[in-house]
């Protein structure tokens, strides 16, 4: 707890707090990146699942997940910042842990479409399928959790 309140007393910290631009820009750029990620997440599953199959599925899926991983990266970054405001409280919110733990799953199964797809290029095993219909349920999951937390 003291750590989390040493954090929300860092310089960097508090001007983020007091300036009426900062915080707003930070969500912003949260949201920015919330998009891109969930957009590319949805689409690249949805291509590999079957759909839009005028597209060239490898191309498609290799950009998808670069600009995937930048949106994440974005969230992530401007997450900190905006956890670290209010680091104590959001530490023992339910909903935001609940978060957290979200987004550790849908890592998780990130990584396992990775792995899997080494076996099958096309994600086309029972396995393979489930794993991108999860991933697009679990992220859809984090952003229902990430608007929730504001309100409780
Ligand atoms: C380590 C990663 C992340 C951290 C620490 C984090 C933290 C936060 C914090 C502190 C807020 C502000 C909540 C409030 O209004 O009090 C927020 C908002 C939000 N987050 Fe995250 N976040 C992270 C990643 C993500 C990801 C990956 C997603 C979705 C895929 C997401 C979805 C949202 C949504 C939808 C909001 C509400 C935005 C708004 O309506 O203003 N977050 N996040």
């Amino acid at each position: 707890m003291e750590l989390l309140a040493t954090i929300e007393g860092l310089a960097l910290v508090r001007a983020l707090k007091t300036s009426f631009y900062a915080y707003p820009v930070v969500n912003a750029v949260h949201v920015l990146g919330i998009g891109a990620l969930v957009t590319s997440v949805v689409l690249m599953d949805l291509r590999l699942l079957g759909a839009f199959g005028a597209i060239s599925p490898h191309p498609f899926v290799r950009l998808l997940r670069r600009v995937a991983l930048l949106g994440f990266g974005a969230a992530v970054a401007t997450g900190m910042l905006m956890f670290a405001i209010r680091a104590t409280d959001y530490a023992q919110m339910t909903v935001f842990l609940g978060k957290m733990m979200l987004i550790a799953v849908a890592g998780l199964n990130f990584l396992a479409v990775v792995r899997l797809e080494r076996r099958d290029r096309t994600l086309t095993s029972p396995a393979g399928r489930l794993a991108l219909v999860l991933s697009m349920l679990l992220w859809t999951g984090v952003v229902v959790l990430g608007r929730f937390v504001g309100f409780v």
